[in-house]
């Protein structure tokens, strides 16, 4: 990264951030991790290296920075671009539906559009039904799990991942945003579930494909391949838990699983299961909602296809 003219002291944090957004750009970076855009992430880093806060009053943007401040403010710079690290874990933490969570490598960072349905408590889509005992199936860093308690305080919700590294850290938020009523567990998707019945199963599964997840930007490389990679079409968890969820969901409860790009593959295979592809703010993101009825309806078509994978 070429280095400032150390004649050009005199600047200022906006000075800072426009000059990460334009080297971001021009050393062609992705974004998609929690940001979707340079300038946003340049800002991050900004703030970050200079301890300021996220929601600093654009008054201090014209404020100069001390000559070593800025150079740790580029030092951060230089690792974005040289290194390909998603700027979230450079700084270690992550909005979620209005959350802000830790995050690291132990896990990918959050920005599931699933935060969306959490601040809208899930409206309308089981306004039709009371719900107790709620599911985040493959949590990760805890975040889905974590903000359905925090908007549903009266719930109980269970989130499961098969990574202890994803597991240690999704503890760790459940402590850093006090969510007691959040509980974490190491299962291979239900296989340590046996008996446990929700009301609300939420998932944001694995759902790449492998030519997908090799095509990948570097930045995604940060993230572990578990949560990415699921076979061919990509749709290799998403049947097993669509296959297994009428075992742990009450009769009206309701299955609501993300699977991106994935959704086309997903209606070839079934095409007469009645999906119901959620509507987000930006349009349709790949999220379906499904009843258990829908589900037992068409258990022989799912299974066969669910068994089918590895
Ligand atoms: C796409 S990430 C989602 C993480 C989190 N829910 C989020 O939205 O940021 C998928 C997660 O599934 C977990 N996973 C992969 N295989 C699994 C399995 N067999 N059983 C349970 N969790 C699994 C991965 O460890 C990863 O944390």
């Amino acid at each position: 990264m070429p280095a400032l003219d150390p004649k050009f002291a005199d600047i200022s944090i906006i000075d800072l951030i426009r000059y990460g957004g334009s080297e971001f750009i021009r050393q062609g970076l992705s974004f998609g991790h929690s940001f979707d855009n340079a300038m946003d992430e340049a800002t991050q880093l900004t703030l970050h290296a200079l301890k300021l806060p996220h929601d600093l009053s654009p008054v201090y943007g014209n404020a100069k920075v001390t000559e070593e401040e800025r150079r740790e403010v580029l030092a951060l710079f230089a690792r974005r671009i040289d290194e390909r690290i998603p700027a979230c874990y450079l700084t270690g933490e992550a909005w979620f539906a209005g959350l802000l969570f830790k995050t690291d490598e132990r896990a990918l960072v959050p920005r599931s559009p699933i935060a969306e349905l959490i601040e809208a408590r899930f409206e309308p889509w089981t306004s039709t039904h009371d719900i107790y005992r709620a599911l985040d199936m493959c949590t990760g860093s805890g975040c889905i799990a974590i903000a359905m308690g925090h908007y549903q305080p009266h719930w109980e919700v269970h989130g499961v991942d098969i990574s202890e590294d994803a597991l240690s850290l999704a503890e760790e938020n459940k402590e850093r945003l006090m969510a007691d009523n959040a509980h974490f567990i190491r299962s291979n998707l239900f296989d340590d579930l046996q008996g446990e019945i929700y009301d609300l199963i939420v998932t944001n599964p694995p759902y790449v494909t492998h030519e997908e997840t090799d095509a990948l930007p570097e930045e995604y490389a940060h993230e572990p391949d578990l949560g990415l990679r699921a076979g061919d079409d990509g749709l290799d968890f998403a049947l097993k838990i669509m296959r297994d969820a009428p075992d742990h969901l009450t009769d009206e409860g309701l299955l609501i699983c993300e699977v991106g790009e994935s959704e086309h593959a997903l209606m070839r295979l079934l095409p007469d299961v009645n999906f119901e592809w959620i509507e987000f703010k930006v349009g349709q993101m790949g999220i379906f909602s499904i009843d258990r009825h829908e589900l037992v309806h068409h258990h022989a078509q799912i299974k066969a296809l669910a068994d089918a994978r590895a």
